[in-house]
């Protein structure tokens, strides 16, 4: 169910001098070893990416600046969330539709993943998903 799903606190180093925030991403904060990283930016607010579910593959997304909202669906029910800080992040598990949307202007996403690319992962039709979901439940 999407029970599962995560919000994650990244850790953050303030400084004591006023210099700002760093964040950093170990090995421990993920239930995998991070194949691939890339990066979505000057999305048009009006523009919606993912659209798709992945059957493998597990993906942990970052608003490095700026906003989104990642819309989840399990085939039963979905669930937004708001991505908008630096230092949250949010596990998505193989197996789930999700879409992006409500880009702020220069919101960046930032995307750590559990593999390499692979089309032949991706459920790229939302019927298709629907009857994948019920072939695994
Ligand atoms: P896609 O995963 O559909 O992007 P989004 O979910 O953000 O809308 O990928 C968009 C295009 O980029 C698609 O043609 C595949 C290509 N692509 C790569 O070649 N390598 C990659 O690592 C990724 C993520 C996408």
């Amino acid at each position: 169910s999407l029970d599962s799903i995560q919000l994650i606190d990244i850790p953050k180093i303030s400084d004591p001098d006023g210099r700002g925030n760093l964040s950093v991403i170990e090995k421990k904060i993920l239930p995998y070893e991070i194949k691939r990283v890339y990066y979505l930016y000057d999305v048009p607010s009006d523009s919606s990416r993912g659209g798709h579910a992945h059957i493998e593959l597990q993906q942990f997304l970052i608003a490095l600046s700026g906003s989104f909202d990642v819309v989840l669906d399990n085939g039963l029910e979905r669930k937004v969330y708001t991505l908008n800080r630096p230092n949250k992040g949010l596990l998505i598990p193989n197996g789930i539709w999700r879409e992006l949307d409500n880009f702020s202007a220069g919101a960046v996403c930032l995307s750590l993943v559990s593999d390499v690319y692979k089309e032949s992962d991706y459920l790229r039709d939302y019927n298709d998903f629907k009857s994948y979901t019920k072939t695994t439940d």
